[in-house]
């Protein structure tokens, strides 16, 4: 199948394509690189050995979808085009809401024009708010998000269902991703945050490489089994397979909802002490204050994308902090 990969240069949408490459799917990327190198796409290409062809630009700029859809019959979308910093999209809510659900508005446009009705979308365990039960499962409530970034996501998976409802013949998938981290297995692509990391394992990993000096460690009297925040943290590869398993399992029309998660959680300290094992010395840390807006647990049940999509996750926290050593020993400078 041919597939558009929105924002396919990025962390989880340059290991799909690879993914996709791999089980003899045809790649076409779009990609503006507000976050992200053409490099990623080389590098995609040397993996694969095969060629994904990209287009520079940004989804907000309908003639260019257009164009893209006139020369490529294309099968599906995955869509992964979005800005995804949460603390950034609290101080820039008009350019959070403009670039997601702008580009999510002017993608399903094209995609109408064209005739092409199957779309996956990158959701988020965001919208699940405060967990209302743990583990998550995807009948859980959503919504109560509280920050622009995930109501962004929130509000576009409504327009997704809205967009079924009206024409029953669409496909919308709605993938919610956990904690996605790690590396591709040959250390050639990987993700490559600007600036001081936000989230958790690349900041340990910059750590671990020496450019910053201890981990903060947001809180550690939540109630969980040390205190630390727990998350259900997944290998970026297997979450990449995840989405290759989704477009050659479902075959009906509908709204179709899925976790992808390993439905075991790790606190802080657990995955510094994976990541003191991956890269063979201690890592300095301290305990914090809270982090504002963080809750104390968050993991899947991952069980409806094994019953339907016949997928799992099958790589563990060793896999995922030595595979993001290797990448971020072998670039210290990410793309750069
Ligand atoms: P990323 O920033 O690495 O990838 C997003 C890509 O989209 C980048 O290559 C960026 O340049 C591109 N992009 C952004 N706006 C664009 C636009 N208007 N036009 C064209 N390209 C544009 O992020 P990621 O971690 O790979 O995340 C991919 C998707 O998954 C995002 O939608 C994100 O919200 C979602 N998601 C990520 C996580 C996570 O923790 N990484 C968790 C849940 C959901
Ligand atoms: N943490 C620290 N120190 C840090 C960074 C994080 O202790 O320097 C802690 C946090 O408090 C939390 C855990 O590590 O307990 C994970 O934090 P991350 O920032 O890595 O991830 P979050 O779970 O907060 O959020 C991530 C994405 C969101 C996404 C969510 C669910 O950033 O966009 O996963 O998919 F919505």
């Amino acid at each position: 199948m041919k597939i558009l990969v929105t924002g396919g240069a990025g962390y989880i949408g340059s290991h799909t394509c690879v993914e996709l490459l791999a089980k003899g799917h045809e790649v076409v990327i779009v990609d503006n690189f507000v976050n992200a190198s053409p490099k990623s796409v080389e590098r995609v290409r040397k993996i694969s050995g095969k060629n994904a062809e990209l287009y520079e630009g940004d989804i907000r700029d309908s003639a260019l979808l257009d164009g893209i859809f006139a020369r490529h019959k294309i099968d599906w979308v995955i869509h992964f085009a979005g800005l995804k910093a949460v603390g950034e999209s609290c101080a820039k809510p008009v350019e959070y809401y403009d670039n997601n659900i702008g580009g999510t508005l002017v993608l399903l446009q094209a995609m109408r024009k064209a005739g092409c009705k199957k779309i996956v979308f990158s959701s988020s365990a965001t919208v699940y708010g405060t967990p209302e039960r743990l583990p998550l499962d995807e009948t859980c409530r959503v919504g109560g998000t509280t920050n622009p970034y995930g109501s962004s996501k929130f509000f576009q998976e409504i327009m997704l269902e809205d967009v079924y409802k009206a024409d029953n013949e669409w496909t919308v998938v709605l993938l919610r991703y956990f904690n996605p981290v790690g590396a591709h297995e040959s250390g050639l692509i990987g993700e490559d945050p600007k600036g001081i990391p936000n989230n958790l394992t690349p900041y340990i990993a910059k750590v671990a490489i020496g450019e910053l000096k201890e981990v903060g460690v947001f809180g550690d009297d939540y109630d969980t089994h040390d205190g630390t925040g727990v998350r259900d943290y997944i290998h970026v590869v297997d979450l990449a397979k995840g989405h290759v398993a989704a477009i050659d399992k479902i075959k009906n029309s509908g709204v179709h909802v899925y976790n992808l998660g390993t439905g075991v959680g790790y606190s802080v300290l657990d995955v510094i002490h994976a990541f003191e094992k991956a890269c063979g010395h201690k890592l300095a840390y301290s305990i914090k204050p809270r982090r504002a807006g963080d809750i104390a647990a968050c993991y899947a049940d991952a069980a409806k994308a094994k019953r339907e999509l016949g997928w799992q996750a099958e790589l563990g926290i060793d896999e995922m902090c030595s595979s993001l050593w290797k990448w971020q020993s072998k670039n210290p400078n990410g793309y750069n």
